[in-house]
C-alpha cells in the first residue's frame, strides 16, 4: 500500500541515516513509502519546502540547518516546536497549511528512559551548549523530572536566554563556562554543543562528572567521538551517543504521519552494528 510522498530536508544531507530509518519502519507494515533527501542551501529551503508541498509531500523531516527556518514557514507549530523556537517535523494538513512540531527532547528522553533505562528524576543535570540543539531538549529533560538544569554556553549570554526562556529558576540556572571545574558533580551531562559536528575538541575537565554519571552526546558517529573519548576517560557510569535519539525522533514523526508506532529496537540494533 502506498503511504506517500515524505522527505528529509537538510545542507548537507546525502549521508542521512532518515532514509532507512523510515523504510525499515514502513516495512513493520507492509507500508510503501517514498522518502528522499532534498539537499537545499539555507537561502533555498523555503522555496524546495513550499515546491516539495505543493507536488503532493505528505511530511518532511528536517536537520541542520534548516530547523529555525522550518519552525518560522510553519502556518501552525506545536508546544514542542513552540518551546524550542525550531522544528524538526513539518507535516501538510488536509487543508494545504503546514504544521511544525519537534520531537528531539521527547525522542532523548525515551531514549534515556525506555532504551537505557534511566530514571531521570531527581538528577542533577548539566547541558552545555545554548543553541538550537539544546533547545531543543532542555523542557524535556525538565518534564523528565531532573532535580536542576545547569546549563554552560561559551557565549554566556545564550544560556542566559535559555534558561530565561525556560523562567523556572529555581531549577534551570547558568554557569559559566570557566567555572565548570568549580560546579561540583552531575548526574547527566549533555553535550549539545555542535564543536564535534565542526570537528572541534570541547576540552573538559573531568571534574563535574559524577560516580554514576551518563554522559550523552545528541550527535553520533565522527561528531560524537572526542566527547564519548572524555566521557570514558573521565569513568562515566554510562556513556550514549544520539543514534538512539535519532530513531526514536524519525518513530514520532512517522506515528504522526501514519498513524502507526513503529518498533524502534531492531532498527536501532541495525544502525548500533553499522556504527559500532
Ligand atoms: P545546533 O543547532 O547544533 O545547536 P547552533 O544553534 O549553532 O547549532 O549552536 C551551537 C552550540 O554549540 C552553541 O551553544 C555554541 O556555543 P556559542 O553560543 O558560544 O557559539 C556551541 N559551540 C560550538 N562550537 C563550540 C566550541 N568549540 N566550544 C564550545 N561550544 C561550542
Amino acid at each position: 500500500m502506498s503511504a506517500g510522498k515524505y522527505a528529509v530536508f537538510g545542507h548537507p544531507i546525502a549521508h542521512s541515516l532518515s532514509p532507512q530509518i523510515h523504510q525499515a519502519f514502513a516495512k513493520q507494515f507492509g507500508l510503501e513509502v517514498d522518502y528522499r533527501t532534498i539537499d537545499a542551501a539555507p537561502e533555498a529551503f523555503e522555496a524546495a519546502v513550499r515546491a516539495f508541498f505543493a507536488d503532493g509531500g505528505h511530511g518532511a523531516n528536517v536537520t541542520l540547518p534548516h530547523k529555525t527556518a522550518a519552525f518560522a514557514l510553519a502556518d501552525e507549530r506545536s508546544e514542542a516546536a513552540q518551546r524550542a523556537g525550531s522544528a524538526n517535523v513539518l507535516t501538510r494538513l488536509p487543508d494545504g497549511r503546514i504544521a511544525a512540531h519537534n520531537t528531539d527532547g521527547d525522542g532523548m528522553v525515551r531514549d534515556l528512559t525506555d532504551r537505557h533505562q534511566l530514571d531521570l528524576r531527581g538528577h542533577d543535570a548539566l547541558l552545555l551548549g545554548a543553541g538550537g540543539a539544546a533547545h531543543g531538549v532542555a523542557w524535556s529533560l525538565l518534564d523528565a523530572g531532573v532535580n536542576t538544569l545547569t546549563i554552560v554556553n561559551r557565549t554566556p549570554e545564550a544560556a542566559d536566554a535559555l534558561a530565561d526562556a525556560i523562567g523556572d529558576p529555581a531549577r534551570a540556572h547558568t554557569r559559566y563556562w570557566e567555572d565548570l571545574d568549580d560546579l561540583g558533580s552531575f548526574d547527566l551531562i549533555v553535550n549539545a554543543t555542535s564543536a564535534g559536528v565542526l570537528g572541534k575538541s570541547l576540552n573538559l575537565p573531568f571534574g563535574f562528572v559524577g560516580v554514576r554519571a551518563t554522559c550523552y552526546d545528541l550527535s553520533y558517529g565522527k561528531s560524537a567521538a572526542d566527547f564519548l573519548g572524555w566521557a570514558r576517560a573521565a569513568n562515566a557510569r554510562y556513556v550514549v551517543d544520539g543514534l538512539g535519539m535519532l530513531v526514536e525522533t524519525a518513530a514520532d514523526a512517522f506515528e504522526l504521519w501514519h498513524g502507526k508506532r513503529p518498533d524502534t529496537e531492531p532498527v536501532y540494533q541495525t544502525l548500533r552494528r553499522q556504527y559500532g
